[in-house]
């Protein structure tokens, strides 16, 4: 698998490339040639990456190549990780956000429909996320958008590893957690459709465990209003108070789980990504939003035909409204041009 990495030389990068590179990703038996991509002021980092990772010895990695021209890095590129984006700086509005990473996304898509493989699989981590996915895709006509995916993983697996402590129980033991809409503060962690399944077999819906737990329902709706979904939404901010900078290490785990399921697959179980919407459960179609999702057949397919809790839909419709707002700004602002 060739797997090329904008943004190489940073903070994710620097957790990203050694899982890659050992095998997480694909498991033991595929051997990976790595592209690590960068601007110029960031490869002298991404080529000391690049040593490094050499200097490990792994097994499953064939091959690593620095460059600063995004073509020669995805040139045959077979799943390609954005990550490289532009921060928001002191006084910046969310229109010059965008514009700053359009002027980033834009040409990577182009690059990715001149040079990538026929399989390109896209994961956009650089936020905003969703937006930056749509950018891309935009400008590579010839790649099905089905292929550009947003990384909402890092949000699903807080929400899982939220659950088990609050449960006490393994993250393993859940299933069926779903995250909604935008990676921004409006995302919606969402409950109602997940399970437990204990040591002996036995399963059941975490409202009812959560109910017993909390002791009640009034009890079970406060603590996901003004504990859960809060404490998943804002645990990156949480992580930058703690830390003094960004979550990484966690950030590379989920692109690496993300990519996992999508190329090996997750069987029968859900997790959650950011997808091109084909309009299932009212999400206008061609957004990229967060869904449940099943790794099958090498695609990402939208779990189907889930009963909405009036609240959760009201949660959904208003981050799905910030989704529309950001694809009506970068319409507006011509970063987005017509497939062919
Ligand atoms: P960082 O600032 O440590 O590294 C970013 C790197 O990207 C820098 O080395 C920079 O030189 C490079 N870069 C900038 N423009 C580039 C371009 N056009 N081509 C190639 N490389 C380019 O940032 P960090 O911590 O690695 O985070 C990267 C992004 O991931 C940020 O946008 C952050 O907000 C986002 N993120 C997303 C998460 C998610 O759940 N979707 C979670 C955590 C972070």
């Amino acid at each position: 698998m060739k797997v090329t990495v904008t943004g190489a030389g940073g903070q994710i990068g620097y957790a990203l490339l050694f899982r890659i590179a050992s095998g997480a990703m694909f498991g033991p038996g595929t051997s990976v040639d790595l592209r690590l991509v960068e601007i110029p002021a960031g490869m002298k980092s991404a080529e000391g990456t690049a040593l490094e990772l050499v200097d490990c010895a792994f097994g499953t990695l064939n091959s690593v190549e620095v460059t600063d021209d995004p073509t020669q890095g995805f040139d045959g590129t077979n799943v390609a990780l954005l990550v490289g984006a532009r921060p928001r700086g002191p006084g910046m509005e969310r229109a010059d956000l965008l514009t700053a990473n359009g002027a980033i996304f834009a040409p990577q898509g182009a690059a990715i429909n001149a040079a990538a493989a026929d399989d390109v699989r896209v994961l956009v981590v650089g936020n905003p996320a969703n937006t930056n996915a749509l950018i891309a895709s935009a400008h590579a006509p010839d790649v099905p958008a089905q292929r550009f995916t947003a990384m909402t993983r890092l949000d699903h697996n807080r929400a899982l590893a939220r659950l088990a402590l609050t449960l006490e129980v393994p993250v393993k033991a859940l299933s069926n957690v779903i995250i909604w809409g935008n990676h921004s503060s409006t995302q919606v962690p969402d409950i109602t459709h997940g399970l437990l399944t204990s040591s002996d077999g036995t399963t059941r819906h975490l409202s009812d465990v959560l109910q017993e737990k909390l002791g009640g329902s009034t009890a079970v709706g406060s603590w996901l209003t003004e504990s859960f979904i809060p404490g998943v939404a804002k645990r990156g901010a949480e992580i930058i108070t703690v830390r003094g900078s960004s979550s990484a290490a966690s950030a590379a785990a989920a692109a690496v789980d993300h990519v996992h399921d999508w190329v090996v697959g997750t069987q029968d179980a859900w997790t959650s990504a950011g997808v091109v919407s084909d309009g299932s459960y009212n999400v206008p179609q061609g957004l990229i939003s967060s869904f449940p999702v099943r790794g099958q057949h090498g695609n990402l397919e939208i779990v189907q035909g889930l009963s909405v809790d009036p609240e959760v839909r009201a949660r959904i419709d208003r981050s799905v409204q910030e989704l529309i707002e950001e694809r009506e700004m970068v319409t507006a602002l011509g970063l987005l041009t017509r497939k062919r």
